[in-house]
C-alpha cells in the first residue's frame, strides 16, 4: 500500500489554484498506485496549527518529561503527531500559496512544530530520498527579468527545508500569474496564465504517474 501524505495551505477552498494542481497530481498517483492508496490529509485552513504550540513544544523540548507543564505535553504531542503523519507517508503533496511574498503563517506554524521533533530536526534522514511535490501558486509574476524578480521569498525558503534539510527528492510545481483572472490590470496577461495553467495540471499528471517508478526503484 502507497500512503500520500497531502497538505494544503490556500485560505480558499473554492478556486485554489494549489488545491486544484495538487488534486490533478493526487489523483494521478492514486490511479498508478491503485484504489488501496492512502491519503492522510492535513488541511491548515480548516485546521490551523495553533500559533502558541511552537514555542511551547520547543521549550518542552529542554524540559525533563516528568516535568513539563500540560501546555508542554500537549504541544509535544501534538508535533510527535504531525511528525508521525508525515513519516509514515511514501510521498508527500505540499500545496503553498505565495501570501505576502512569503509562506502563510499557517505553513510556517506547521513546520516549525514539526521541526521540534527529533525526527525532524537539522540533519535528521526520517524522510531522506521520498518522493515530495511542492505546489506553488503566485498571483503575479517572478520570472526572471521582471519586475518583482527575487521577491518570492516563500519557494527558496521551502526549498531549503524540504531538499537541503530533509533530503526529500522534490519536485515543484509552480503555477504563476492567477490573479491575472481577476485583476483588470492583468487582463493581457490571461492567455499565459491560462496556457501557465494548464502545463501545471499536465506536468502534475505526468509527475503523479512518474511516482510510481520512483517508488519501485526505492523498494
Ligand atoms: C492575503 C493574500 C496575500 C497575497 N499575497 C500575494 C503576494 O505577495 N504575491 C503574489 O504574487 N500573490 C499574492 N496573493 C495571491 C495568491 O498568491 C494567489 O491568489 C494564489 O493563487 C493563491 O493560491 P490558491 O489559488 O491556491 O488559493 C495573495 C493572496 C492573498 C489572499
Amino acid at each position: 500500500m502507497t500512503t500520500i501524505f497531502r497538505l494544503d495551505s490556500s485560505i480558499r477552498t473554492e478556486g485554489s489554484v494549489s488545491r486544484a494542481v495538487a488534486d490533478t497530481l493526487e489523483n494521478a498517483i492514486i490511479e498508478a498506485e491503485g484504489n488501496d492508496t492512502r491519503v492522510t490529509r492535513r488541511d491548515l485552513a480548516a485546521d490551523p496549527v495553533p500559533t502558541d504550540a511552537w514555542a511551547t513544544a520547543a521549550f518542552a523540548g529542554h524540559t525533563p518529561e516528568d516535568e513539563r507543564t500540560p501546555e508542554q505535553q500537549a504541544a509535544a504531542a501534538l508535533a510527535t503527531q504531525l511528525a508521525d503523519e508525515v513519516g509514515a507517508a511514501d510521498v508527500l503533496i505540499i500545496g503553498a500559496p505565495l501570501y505576502n511574498f512569503g509562506v502563510s503563517q499557517h505553513l510556517k506554524t506547521w513546520f516549525d512544530l514539526l521541526i521540534t521533533d527529533p525526527r525532524f530536526a537539522g540533519g535528521a534522514q526520517t524522510v531522506k530520498d521520498k518522493p515530495a511535490f511542492l505546489v506553488i501558486a503566485r498571483g503575479g509574476g517572478y520570472g526572471e527579468g521582471t519586475p518583482r524578480a527575487g521577491w518570492d521569498h516563500a519557494t527558496g525558503w521551502l526549498r531549503r527545508i524540504l531538499e537541503d534539510v530533509w533530503g526529500l527528492d522534490l519536485d515543484v510545481i509552480e503555477t504563476e500569474l492567477t490573479l491575472a483572472e481577476v485583476t483588470p490590470q492583468m487582463a493581457e496577461l490571461r492567455d499565459l496564465a491560462r496556457a501557465q495553467l494548464a502545463e501545471s495540471h499536465e506536468v502534475a499528471r505526468t509527475s503523479g504517474r512518474s511516482v510510481t517508478l520512483k517508488l519501485r526503484n526505492a523498494a
